[in-house]
């Protein structure tokens, strides 16, 4: 009799532990793939509607003109509001979203940007060397000079940058031509390979 129970109880743990791993397998590949279905549309709306799609797009301003830090360092940098204030010292000054730009210079108070991209901090990117090899902005942020709020279109995890690193993604050149383009092209010009040991992202 007990012996027969025992039997009957391994037989239902063969037939449960399977379903069990699958469902593991499930949560564990939502975990890792987590931000990619949190991040990917986040537009928070800025103190001051500032477009980029009427300062690139129409004023014809470079992506360098006020992230000018992304070819010599780690971070892009937001511009100061000295930056604003070459042209809105003269254009558009009766409107009541260039007076806040005027507050903000003449009180010395930096505009509150909200950040839009960003990783943990146990993970660590530097845009100098991805400038450097002539990948482009739009690889990483998509066409921000179409955009009158910026929005993350990316999932920015590591599985995305991996695919990247690994040659599997077709890579966009930048239109700078000062820097050489440099890393090993894929046979087929689709991707870079770029290094992908852990301790060049998380030390
Ligand atoms: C006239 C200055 C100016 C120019 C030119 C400009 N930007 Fe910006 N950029 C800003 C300001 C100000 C912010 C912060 C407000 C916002 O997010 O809209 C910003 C924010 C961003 C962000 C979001 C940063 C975050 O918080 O994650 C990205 C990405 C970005 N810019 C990319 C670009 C690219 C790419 C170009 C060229 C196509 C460009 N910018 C040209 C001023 C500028
Ligand atoms: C190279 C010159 C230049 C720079 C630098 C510049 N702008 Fe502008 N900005 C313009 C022009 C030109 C317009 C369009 C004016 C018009 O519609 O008549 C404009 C329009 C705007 C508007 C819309 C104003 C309205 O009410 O229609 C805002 C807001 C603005 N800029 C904010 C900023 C901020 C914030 C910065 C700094 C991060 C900045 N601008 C830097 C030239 C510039
Ligand atoms: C290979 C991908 C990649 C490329 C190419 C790239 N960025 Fe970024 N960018 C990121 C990531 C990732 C972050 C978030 C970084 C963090 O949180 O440490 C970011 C953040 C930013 C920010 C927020 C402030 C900061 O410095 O972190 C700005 C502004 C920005 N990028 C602008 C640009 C511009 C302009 C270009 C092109 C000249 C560019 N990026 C090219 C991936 C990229
Ligand atoms: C090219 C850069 C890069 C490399 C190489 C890399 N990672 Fe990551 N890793 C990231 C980024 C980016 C994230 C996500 C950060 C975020 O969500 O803000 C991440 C997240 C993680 C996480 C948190 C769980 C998750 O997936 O979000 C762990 C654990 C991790 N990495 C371990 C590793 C290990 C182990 C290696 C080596 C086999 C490695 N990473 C290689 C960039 C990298
Ligand atoms: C669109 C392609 C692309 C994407 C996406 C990308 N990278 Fe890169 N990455 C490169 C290239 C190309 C290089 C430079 C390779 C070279 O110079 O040999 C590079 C270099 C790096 C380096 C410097 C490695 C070293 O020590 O030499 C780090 C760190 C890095 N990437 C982190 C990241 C992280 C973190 C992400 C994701 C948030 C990311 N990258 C996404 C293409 C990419």
């Amino acid at each position: 009799m007990e012996g027969k129970k025992l039997d009957q109880y391994f037989k239902l743990i063969k037939i449960v532990t399977p379903f069990i791993l699958v469902v593991l397998g499930i949560l564990g590949y939502m975990a890792f793939y987590s931000n990619q279905f949190t991040d990917v549309g986040y537009e928070p709306t800025q103190p001051i509607p500032f477009s980029h799609e009427r300062h690139v797009g129409q004023v014809g301003l470079s992506c360098f003109y006020c992230h000018g830090n992304a070819e010599k360092s780690a971070s892009a940098g937001i511009p100061s509001t000295q930056t604003c204030m070459n042209c809105h010292r003269f254009i558009k000054t009766d409107s009541p979203h260039i007076e806040k730009v005027h507050e903000s210079y003449n009180n010395n108070v930096p505009i509150e940007w909200v950040r839009v991209h960003k990783l943990g901090d146990y993970a660590h990117f530097k845009h100098n060397v991805h400038i450097q090899a002539g990948v482009s902005c739009t690889n990483c942020h998509g066409d921000v000079a179409k955009m009158n709020v910026v929005k993350q279109v990316k999932p920015l995890n590591m599985g995305w940058c991996l695919d990247c690193h690994r040659g599997k993604t077709k890579v966009e050149i930048g239109e700078w031509t000062k820097y050489k383009v440099h890393g090993e092209w894929k046979k087929d010009h689709q991707g870079f390979i770029a290094k992908d040991k852990c301790s060049i992202c998380h030390y």
